[in-house]
């Protein structure tokens, strides 16, 4: 299986370095349009393989989207990053311009490839690379859910003091500070986590998690690349392994949630034709507000790209 990781930044070479360690591909492309970048990074990665034990083979390119052709996934993390004091949404024009190109490229060279997008503002940048793609749905979608539910599920860890990987949740919406965390649906342990945790810290986590992103931008003047590198590479795994995970991921919803046009995180199977299928839940006249107010929120930012023209 190929993999091809375009933008050798700290999300794209992080992204790459999971894909190879865990072997989820069998090659990795990284792209980048800086010269030597994607090499760089591709060959530093190539030569870990004989200290952490991996066949995975990892190439660099610059710019050259032969050399991806035939590729599986494709994940798009090329982009500005936020620096302290800019919304995600300030990086639009330049990213929206960045997305359209290596859209096109991508799927010039690999037009079966199912897309990831991790560039920002997420949502939105997930609408130009399917309106570019003119691929189905399924096959275009963007990273943000599981690295949100991340940051949730790491701070209810850390407040219990158990173990993350007992921790299970889902949060929808938009990849921003309208995100909608689900207290409904969060276990710990298969416990409802309303029964592990009172309401105000439980709601301190929620406000935490809904700038978690803010957070690491203040600490370290650019945004976040562990996670959401990983998290990207957990999507790329769940398709080529038809893995049907259960994961928030970022799709054009076409109804559900009574929602039409509109790019917006929602729980769906992940296999190997992508979206399998979006999980409609039952939501409450709350949550559905707090959906509303994130669905109004990210349509507006749709309609800045579709003013830029696409
Ligand atoms: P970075 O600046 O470290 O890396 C971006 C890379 O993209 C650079 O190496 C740059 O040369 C490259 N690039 C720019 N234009 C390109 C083009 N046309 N073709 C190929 N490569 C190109 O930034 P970082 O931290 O890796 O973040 C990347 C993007 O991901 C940003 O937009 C950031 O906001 C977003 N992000 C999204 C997250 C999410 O949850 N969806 C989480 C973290 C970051
Ligand atoms: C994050 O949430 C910046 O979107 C990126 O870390």
């Amino acid at each position: 299986m190929k993999v091809t990781v375009v933008g050798a930044g700290n999300v794209g070479a992080t992204c790459a370095d999971v894909l190879a360690y865990r072997e989820i591909a069998n090659e990795v492309v990284l792209v980048d349009i800086k010269e030597g970048v994607a090499e760089g990074k591709a060959l530093d990665i190539f030569q870990k393989s004989p200290i952490t034990l991996y066949d995975t083979r990892t190439v660099g390119v610059t710019n050259d989207y032969a050399r991806t052709a035939g590729s599986d996934v494709v994940v798009i993390t090329s982009g500005l990053p936020r620096k302290p004091g800019m919304t995600r949404d300030d990086l639009i024009e330049t990213n929206a311009g960045i997305v359209k190109s290596v859209t096109e490229n991508v799927v010039k060279h690999s037009p079966e490839a199912i897309i990831i997008i991790v560039s920002n503002p997420l949502d939105v940048m997930t609408y130009q690379a399917h309106i570019t793609s003119k691929l189905p749905r399924a096959k275009v979608m963007g990273m943000a859910g599981i690295l949100d539910t991340a940051r949730y599920r790491a701070f209810l860890a850390e407040e219990l003091n158990v173990s993350p990987k007992d921790i299970q949740a889902v949060l929808m919406g938009g990849h921003g500070d309208t995100m909608v965390p689900l207290p409904r649906y969060t276990t710990v342990g298969g416990i409802p986590v309303t029964e592990m945790i009172d309401e105000e810290k439980l709601n301190a986590i929620i406000e935490r998690t809904k700038f978690g992103g803010g957070e690491l931008v203040k600490l370290m003047g650019t945004s976040a690349w562990y996670a959401p590198g990983a998290a990207a590479a957990q999507m790329v795994e769940a398709i080529l392994r038809d893995q049907r995970r259960v994961f928030p991921v970022c799709i054009k919803l076409e109804g559900e949630y009574g929602i039409e046009d509109c790019y917006l995180g929602v729980p769906v199977i992940l296999g190997k034709n992508g979206v399998e299928k979006v999980i409609e839940l039952d939501l409450n006249d709350a949550e559905k507000e707090l959906m509303e107010t994130s669905r109004v929120h990210v349509r507006e930012v749709m309609e800045v790209l579709d003013k830029l023209k696409k």
